[in-house]
């Protein structure tokens, strides 16, 4: 039989609060930024899926071919009964692990931890109708603001693919990997999905493909702040930009005015002024080395155990052990 429930550690006014401290600190700084988090409202993370499916995006097929030909041997290499995601499983890749756990005889828990209560809500009813003996305990929390993860269920399997973790900069990377060594206990294993460097051509065009998808997505964060914030931003009066920063070693992506304006943000009392050809940052997305990687990992207190890669070598894979 299996089962789901669902806490909040995020009080119901967590986002609006979150929002309002982001939008103010981002669009008062110079250069103004916004963090990525606010990408996906519903039209957001719809248009993310597609992204996913877009030609010239690689990360989601790749790391789905290196969990296809791994998953057997990442089950067996930690034995887990609990099956964390930061991030809900909504996503195929999700159910390659947990097959791989099931097949093994192990798996008795899945823990899906994501700052969307509904996808959360979506995800879990899914998995515990095709996964009928699964506990399905949801986590309503801000990963990057501590994890909450429930106590015991061990040896866990905590897996947090995608790249995201390219979205937070190498300091914010330091604190959020710590935090999650002090959440292991031994026996546990991280499952770490990191986008790679390679030639800027191919990572640009994963950021600015040729049929607007992204432009759309990276546009859409105005349309969150116009709707939650009252604001009045014309996204047509922003131009989307996808560069690679070859010293930091990764991918920004900006909205550029095109030309002078301001813009009135109500809920805050706060106008903004763009000159024109003035740019927003609106993520960035850090692309690795095996050599970074495993820096990082062991700064963290986590040791990389194995590292698989796709046939091509566009995405690594990282198991590490407290
Ligand atoms: C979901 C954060 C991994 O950084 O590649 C896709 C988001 N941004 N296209 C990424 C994204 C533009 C994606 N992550």
């Amino acid at each position: 039989m299996s089962t789901f429930d669902l806490t909040r550690l995020l009080p119901a006014d967590h986002f609006s609060h979150a929002l309002r401290h982001d939008v103010q600190h981002g669009l008062t700084a110079s250069p103004k930024w916004l963090p990525p988090k606010w990408f996906y409202d519903a039209r957001g993370s719809e248009l993310f899926e597609e992204i996913t499916r877009l030609p010239e995006y690689y990360p989601t097929r790749a790391e789905r071919e290196i969990l296809t030909a791994r998953a057997r041997e990442i089950a067996a290499a930690t034995r887990a009964r609990t099956l964390v995601e930061l991030g809900s499983g909504s996503s195929e890749k999700t159910r390659l692990l947990l097959d791989a756990l099931r097949e093994l005889g192990t798996l008795k828990a899945y823990v899906p931890v994501d700052v969307s209560e509904s996808a959360l809500e979506a995800a879990g009813k899914a998995l515990t109708s095709e996964y009928p003996d699964l506990a399905v305990h949801a986590v309503v929390s801000d990963f990057t603001h501590g994890l909450g993860l429930p106590p015991g269920g061990g040896p866990r399997l905590v897996a947090f693919l995608g790249g995201t973790l390219g979205n937070l900069l190498p300091a914010e990377r330091a604190d959020f990997l710590s935090t999650l060594r002090g959440a292991l206990e031994p026996g546990d294993a991280v499952l770490l999905g990191t986008d790679l460097v390679k030639d800027p051509a191919v990572l640009v065009a994963a950021y600015d493909d040729s049929a607007g998808v992204t432009a759309a997505f990276n546009k859409n964060v105005l349309n969150v702040l116009n709707r939650e914030l009252e604001a009045d931003f014309d996204p047509e009066m922003f131009e989307h930009v996808a560069l690679w920063d070859a010293e930091r070693e990764w991918i920004e992506m900006r909205l550029r005015s095109l030309r002078s304006q301001t813009v009135k943000i109500p809920a805050l009392d706060l106008p903004v002024h763009f000159d024109e050809g003035e740019e927003l940052r609106t993520e960035v997305s850090a692309k690795f080395r095996r050599a970074r990687v495993a820096e990082e990992l062991a700064a963290a207190g986590l040791r990389l155990s194995e590292w698989w890669t796709d046939e091509e070598g566009r995405f690594g894979l990282s198991l590490a052990v407290p």
